[in-house]
């Protein structure tokens, strides 16, 4: 049956994605590839659709965090060069190497496992070699290295493709972390060197290390966040001219005339002080529009921006918006992004809410449909 949604979207403006990639590509030496960031559903914004974007832009390799997102891009007619971040677990190594998907390779085991299925199958195992340089969290250290690599150079099925490290701190252009990473980073590449090994890409920066930090000796870097209008930090704003690809909104479902004194939404925490218009909206913290924007959210409203007031509740929201007299039932409201020159962006979202630009994306539930402004 053919019916409308509830009038709740994400608009996804492939254009500023576009545009985003140009700021990354300006970031990146002569000769150095973009390995674009799309996991965990391209950051909210739709893995399927924005990697095909970047595609048509000629973007030709990818990474995402899991097989079943690695999956779900092949599925979708995606061949291109993919990797997985979060690496190969038990079991998943035949899906891995018939599709050609490329780990993250962090453990000595998983190579073992790797080399077993591939010699099985008489295939490949492509890897992107993983060094811990100072992040702390996943990747061979130093020393592992040193140990595992008499070995690794007898896993003859496995074809080291890459070598990768992630920076720790690289939103801090001030932090010394980064430079002690990038010469860790460049003595365990010299180790694989000595050993014969030379992988065909070798990539450590990030968008903030793209923007913040140069490297030569890398033939590729990997952005995710700047691609999708996200500061990496807050010193990157001068120096990054990003455009917002997620824009939010909602229709107004309900305007209510509300004598003063009312009490507004769960718990009454806003109390009327005057006569006011409330419009309620159909979207709520099951949206990813965070709870913690009861009585301090904002949003725009035919140019003005208009205050949340009472509790954000699982699917309504509402509005004061006397201050828009000839506001009406159907009025599109933007919550996130931009519209009539005015915009709250994610980062806004993020300082709001003492988390990240990153979190404020991923969050925009699966129950918000997400609209396509083409490329071009
Ligand atoms: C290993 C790795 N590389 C690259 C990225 C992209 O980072 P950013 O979104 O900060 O550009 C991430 C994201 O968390 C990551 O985990």
């Amino acid at each position: 049956m053919n019916y409308p949604p509830r009038p709740t979207w994400a608009e996804i403006d492939l254009k500023a994605l576009r545009h985003n990639l140009d700021q990354a590509r300006k970031f990146s030496l002569p000769g150095q590839r973009l390995l674009c960031v799309v996991k965990a559903d391209a950051y909210g914004h739709g893995a399927v659709p924005v990697a095909r974007a970047l595609e048509c832009c000629g973007i030709t390799d990818f990474a995402v965090a899991t097989l079943e997102e690695a999956l779900e891009l092949r599925e979708a007619g995606l061949y291109q060069k993919l990797l997985v971040l979060g690496g190969c677990f038990p079991g998943q190594e035949e899906a891995f190497i018939r599709n050609e998907l490329m780990p993250a390779l962090f453990d000595e085991a998983t190579a073992e496992r790797l080399q077993a299925e591939a010699m099985r199958l008489g295939l490949k195992a492509r890897v992107h070699l993983k060094v811990d340089s100072g992040m702390g969290r996943v990747g061979f250290l130093p020393d592992q290295l040193q140990a595992f690599l008499p070995r690794l150079k007898e896993l003859d099925a496995l074809e080291i493709s890459g070598f990768m490290s992630h920076l720790a701190c690289a939103d801090d252009l001030a932090s010394g972390v980064t430079a002690a990473q990038q010469q860790r980073f460049d003595g365990m590449l010299g180790m694989l060197r000595e050993n014969g090994i030379e992988p065909a890409d070798i990539h450590l920066n990030n968008s903030a290390g793209l923007s913040g930090w140069g490297r030569e000796s890398c033939t590729m870097a990997r952005p995710g966040i700047m691609l999708y209008g996200g500061l990496p930090g807050p010193e990157f704003s001068d120096r990054l001219d990003l455009q917002p690809v997620m824009h939010l909104r909602s229709c107004i479902a309900q305007l209510r005339q509300l004598p003063a004194g009312s009490g507004i939404s769960y718990g009454h925490t806003f109390r009327a002080e005057r006569d006011m218009t409330v419009a309620v909206l159909p979207i709520g913290y099951a949206d990813g529009f965070n709870r913690l924007f009861s009585n301090c959210g904002q949003a725009i409203l035919k140019g003005q921006v208009i205050p949340l007031v009472g509790r954000v509740c699982m699917d309504w929201i509402l509005f004061d918006v006397s201050p828009v007299p000839d506001a009406a039932i159907g009025d599109c409201v933007t919550l996130l992004g931009s519209a009539d020159g005015e915009s709250f962006t994610g980062d806004d979202w993020a300082e709001r809410l003492g988390t990240i630009s990153y979190e404020v994306f991923c969050r925009i539930g699966k129950r918000v449909p997400r609209r396509y402004l083409p490329v071009k």
